[in-house]
């Protein structure tokens, strides 16, 4: 059953991969179309992306945030249980850092960083896109407390839906969720990003 379920993960990251780098290919092949046609700026379109990831940071902003409307939130992320799971990044418009979506970016983040590094250096957002992905990994190798203990979730995804506020200004449960033993494809994840 681990088995069946860590080959499945391997074939989805592999079906993803393809299905990006072949849209990849074609965009690259609609960009030549469309901007003969148009003006559409895929530089603009690259950074925005890379932009978006630190609207999404949780924990302590560095001085070189660029989103400015973002504060500092989630500081006692982990006190509950003394370990530090401040930092990281929330999941899409909740106040919840789900671990395994966020290895999972960060992977494939860092895939692009490696695959695309010419062209996202020729848009100058390479050093942009090296610290999104040192945000999310620091997070993860802080997750990571004890050889067989990985944090996988700080929130709880119940209450945190139930309501809709900033995360500088939430007062939803901030519970954690560990795994120990032997979870193969979050590890996975998780080693790869
Ligand atoms: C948690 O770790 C971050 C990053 O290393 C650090 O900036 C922060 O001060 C730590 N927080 C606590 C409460 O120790
Ligand atoms: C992990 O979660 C369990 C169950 O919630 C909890 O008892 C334990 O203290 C947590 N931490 C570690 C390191 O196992």
């Amino acid at each position: 059953m681990k088995k069946m379920d860590s080959h499945n993960q391997v074939t989805w990251i592999l079906t993803f991969w393809c299905i990006c780098s072949s849209s990849a290919k074609s965009m690259k092949y609609n960009h030549l179309e469309l901007c003969s046609a148009g003006n559409i700026d895929y530089k603009d379109a690259l950074s925005k992306g890379i932009l978006f990831f630190e609207g999404q940071r949780s924990g302590k902003l560095p001085a070189t945030q660029r989103v400015k409307w973002r504060g500092d939130s989630a500081l006692s992320d982990g006190m509950l249980e003394n370990v530090n799971l401040s930092g990281g990044y929330y999941d899409a418009g909740d106040n919840v850092k789900f671990g395994w979506p966020m290895s999972f970016s960060i992977c494939l983040l860092s895939w692009a960083a490696t695959e695309y590094s010419n062209d996202i250096n020729s848009a100058n957002q390479l050093p942009n896109l090296r610290t999104a992905i040192k945000w999310g990994a620091n997070f993860l190798l802080r997750a990571h407390t004890s050889s067989t203990t990985l944090y996988t979730q700080v929130g709880e995804g119940n209450r945190d839906h139930e309501c809709w506020e900033r995360p500088e200004d939430m007062d939803t449960p901030r519970t954690l969720y560990n795994y120990t033993g032997n979870i193969l494809r979050l590890w996975g994840d998780c080693a790869l990003s």
